[in-house]
């Protein structure tokens, strides 16, 4: 038998084997040239300029945030209460022209939409005119936090709307919520960061799920512009000194007796409420108590294969319940037709304050109107009409129908129709006093 590695067979082993070996260096060498660049760990990523204006050049880095926060612009549906289109408040509630006689609501009120449309919905609103000051711009744009840090807020407050809007191009964007460095939340609107520091309150310090509410709070509050503060006629100050329930807002604009209008014929002096989403929401709210945070029910976290990202498409959360609401609750259904309910009852409650709100105006402009009523019960009259109609307000132009403090929301309500109805009462007495 020959043996397999006498003399004639090895050269050809050897030759097998070199070209077996060439074949494997060059297959490797291919696959190797075909594969993607390597991303490992943190991806290189586009620098930003601090506190760029720009969400696309964000963007690049982030895609998921990104996209998802254009689709804001165009939502368009609506739900029961809420929604994203643009429909008219006054003509869905004509009763508002009259609790706003003598204000600017009165002229132009509609549904508030998504993120990317705020810039377009301030520039549009027939509420603003040319001459407003640039404060109305607070809330609108991602050039904010830019323009404030090199004109200080008080100038920018100075300035007047017409003349700041050529500085202005971004709606709603990153640089409104984030540090470009970081990509941490922040506090980006001075009006906020003074507001904390007033409670002694240092934002720095606060946890990641406080920030997840916090953030939200740049815009989502009750606000005034401060008639003369830091040079400015009209800087932007939120009423939160002594507190944020409307009790405690209540007592800081007694002290201070800013109004926001005078009443016309009624002559009572009027603070207007802007959607004081976070007060009503943390005014000890079930889901406050319990840790929930905003972006929690508006910015749930949603997959992209194997990447998980805050939905940054934040709008009603009625409209992706699943996802909202199931990451906590089992039965969703079970919890959307608790809001149903909760917003209805809310819904019923407020037009009744409504309807003591107007029957007091009407008793108050009729004792008005008459020069022998008693100045003592007309005084006190108008007295309770302000604080009626600023509680009623707190919870109209809070924008969850009561949905995010129901027990607190109702607690109002109860309140505003009480002290209407004092107010009303009142005015009825001024007249029979006097004559
Ligand atoms: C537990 C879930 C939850 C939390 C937490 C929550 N919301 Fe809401 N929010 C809702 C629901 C439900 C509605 C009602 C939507 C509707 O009527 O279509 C709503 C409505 C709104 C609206 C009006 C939406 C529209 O369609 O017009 C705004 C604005 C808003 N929330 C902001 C906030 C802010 C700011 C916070 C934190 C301070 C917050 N929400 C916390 C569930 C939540
Ligand atoms: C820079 C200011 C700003 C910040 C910060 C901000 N919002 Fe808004 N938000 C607005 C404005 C202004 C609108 C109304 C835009 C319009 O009507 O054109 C709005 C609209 C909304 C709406 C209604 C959208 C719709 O389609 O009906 C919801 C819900 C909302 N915001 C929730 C939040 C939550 C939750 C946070 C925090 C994670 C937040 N916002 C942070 C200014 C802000
Ligand atoms: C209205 C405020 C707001 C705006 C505007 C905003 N973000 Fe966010 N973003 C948040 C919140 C709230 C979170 C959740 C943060 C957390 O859980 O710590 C978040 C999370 C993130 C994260 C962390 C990963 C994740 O998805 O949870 C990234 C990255 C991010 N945002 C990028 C962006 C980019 C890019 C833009 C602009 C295209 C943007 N954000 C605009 C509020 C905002
Ligand atoms: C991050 C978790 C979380 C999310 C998201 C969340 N909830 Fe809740 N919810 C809670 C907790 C915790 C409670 C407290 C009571 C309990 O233990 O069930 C609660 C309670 C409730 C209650 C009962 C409140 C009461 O006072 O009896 C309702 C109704 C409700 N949630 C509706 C919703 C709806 C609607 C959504 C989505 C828009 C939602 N929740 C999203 C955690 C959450």
């Amino acid at each position: 038998m020959r043996n397999f590695f006498s003399k004639p067979i090895v050269p050809w082993v050897l030759v097998g084997i070199i070209v077996v070996l060439s074949g494997v260096l060059i297959g490797t060498l291919l696959f190797v040239k075909n594969q993607p660049p390597q991303v490992r760990g943190v991806p290189q990523l586009a620098a930003l300029a601090p506190m760029e204006p720009d969400s696309a050049k964000w963007g690049v880095n982030f895609p998921n945030q990104y996209s998802t926060l254009e689709k804001t612009k165009d939502n368009k549906v609506d739900t029961t209460y809420g929604g994203s289109s643009k429909f008219s408040w006054l003509q869905r509630n004509p009763r508002l022209l009259i609790l706003f006689a003598g204000m600017a609501f009165s002229k132009e009120y509609n549904e508030d939409r998504g993120h990317a449309n705020a810039l377009q919905d301030v520039r549009e609103i027939k509420r603003i005119s040319e001459t407003s000051p640039a404060t109305c711009y607070s809330c609108k744009s991602a050039n904010n936090p830019g323009l404030w840090t090199k004109m200080g807020m008080a100038a920018y407050d100075a300035t007047k709307f017409s003349d700041l809007g050529k500085e202005i191009s971004e709606s709603i964007g990153c640089a409104n919520c984030h540090d470009a460095q970081t990509m941490k939340l922040i506090v980006t609107n001075p009006a906020l960061d003074e507001a904390l520091k007033a409670q002694g309150k240092d934002w720095t310090k606060f946890s990641r799920q406080e920030m997840r509410s916090v953030v939200c709070a740049n815009c989502h509050v009750e606000y005034y512009f401060a008639p003369d503060k830091n040079g400015a006629k009209n800087y932007l100050t939120f009423p939160w000194s002594k507190g944020t329930n409307i009790d405690q807002i209540e007592a800081y604009y007694q002290e201070n007796g800013f109004e926001d209008w005078k009443y016309p014929d009624a002559g009572t002096s009027m603070i207007k409420m802007q959607h004081p989403e976070y007060e009503l929401f943390t005014s000890n709210s079930t889901h406050y108590k319990a840790g929930v945070a905003c972006a929690d029910c508006h910015m749930p976290y949603t997959r992209d294969g194997a990447a998980k990202y805050s939905n940054h498409d934040v709008k009603s959360p009625l409209l992706n319940a699943e996802v909202a609401c199931g990451a906590c609750h089992k039965d969703v259904s079970y919890v959307t037709a608790r809001v149903a309910e909760i917003q209805k009852q809310v819904a019923t409650t407020r037009d009744s304050s409504e309807m003591a709100l107007v029957d007091a105006i009407n008793a108050i402009k009729g004792a008005a109107a008459n020069p022998k009523a008693d100045p003592t019960l007309l005084k006190d009259a108008r007295t309770l009409h302000r604080r009626a109609q600023m509680r009623w307000d707190f919870v109209a132009a809070e924008n969850s129908t009561g949905f995010h403090n129901p027990e607190e929301a109702l607690r109002i309500l109860a309140s505003a129709i009480d002290l209407a109805r004092q107010a009303q009462l009142k005015a009825m007495q001024a007249v029979a006093t006097g004559n």
